[in-house]
């Protein structure tokens, strides 16, 4: 079941002062030709996707569209069977999410990785733990828990999540949207080039959801590039810079928030019509 939230009015939003991105020199993180398929289905049939420093791409597409498979191909989760991907211009084989991570790029899958028996430090901490200092860590391998706890409190608070009490707490005592905020959390404090999210709000109650979209933007402006998913068009309009439809496991255009409605951007998404069929309406108008 699609859940789209209704288009609304404010679908048109102008921005007061739109953002100059600079896109004419070498994306941050740039896909070709991608395809993945999934013995007889198809996950991806070749797309092309260009991230650049310091902006929003959001991924729009109805269920089964490819998001995730696209994602996963982008950050190590899943190996695609054809096409390119480069890192500042560099082509890159990322074998594993530990190889994406290592170059920069951060992802709260839409499984949320997540493991539910350990406490949320841990959680935001995992494969990258941090020793104790002196021979107490680097001969006997001991776990800095409690300069863990102090980093993820202080990453959770940032997120504004106010109702998380303590940091020893176990994950699977902690409700959907809490869990939710450990990982969007983790990706936050973890990620120094690029955040990819993927439905990272669909357990969150307006406060909460709020809150992420605002740590979406603080490090857009720090100078990162965010791919956020979402089925919540308003969420997505309020802050994408651009917006790359999927459709069918293909790439069905690219939509500018500023330009494109909601309507429209659903139109794109159920193939209704075409990007190009909306700028002829437009002509004709
Ligand atoms: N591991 C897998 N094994 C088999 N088929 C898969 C697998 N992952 C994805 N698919 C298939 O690939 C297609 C794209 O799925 P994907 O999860 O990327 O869609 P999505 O756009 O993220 O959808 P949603 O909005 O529901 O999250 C679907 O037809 C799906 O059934
Ligand atoms: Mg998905």
């Amino acid at each position: 079941m699609t859940m789209l939230s209704t288009p609304t009015e404010a679908g048109h939003m102008e921005k007061k002062n739109p953002r100059q991105i600079d896109r004419t020199g070498t994306p941050v993180l740039e896909a070709k030709g991608l395809v993945k398929t999934f013995g007889h289905v198809v996950g991806l049939a070749g797309v092309d996707l260009e991230l650049y420093a310091g902006e929003v791409l959001a991924v729009i597409g109805d269920n089964g569209a490819g998001k995730s498979t696209l994602i996963q191909c982008l950050t190590g989760a899943l190996v695609p069977d054809q096409g390119e991907l480069r890192l500042d211009g560099r082509p890159v084989a990322f074998k594993r999410p530990q190889d994406a991570r290592e170059a920069g790029i951060e992802t709260v899958y839409q499984s949320l990785a997540v493991i539910p028996a350990l406490d949320i430090a841990t959680n935001l901490f995992l494969a990258r733990e941090v020793r104790r200092r002196g021979p107490l860590g680097t001969v006997f391998r001991m776990l800095d828990k409690k300069g863990m706890r102090r980093r993820a409190e202080t990453a959770v608070r940032e997120l504004g999540v106010q109702t998380i009490q303590n940091m020893g707490q176990a994950v699977e005592t902690l409700s959907g949207g809490q869990r939710q905020a450990v990982a969007v959390a983790r990706a936050a404090a973890f990620g120094s080039r690029v955040v990819v999210l993927d439905e990272p709000t669909a357990a969150l109650g307006v406060k909460e959801s709020g809150q992420v979209l605002g740590t979406i933007e603080r490090l857009r402006d720090a100078g990162l590039a965010v791919i956020l998913i979402s089925h919540n068009m308003p969420h997505v309009w309020q802050v994408a810079d651009r917006i790359h439809v999927q459709r069918l496991g293909r790439g069905a255009g690219v939509l500018d928030p500023r330009m494109h409605t909601m309507p429209e951007g659903v139109t794109v998404m159920t193939g209704a019509a075409t990007i190009d069929e909306l700028a002829g309406v437009r002509a004709d108008a």
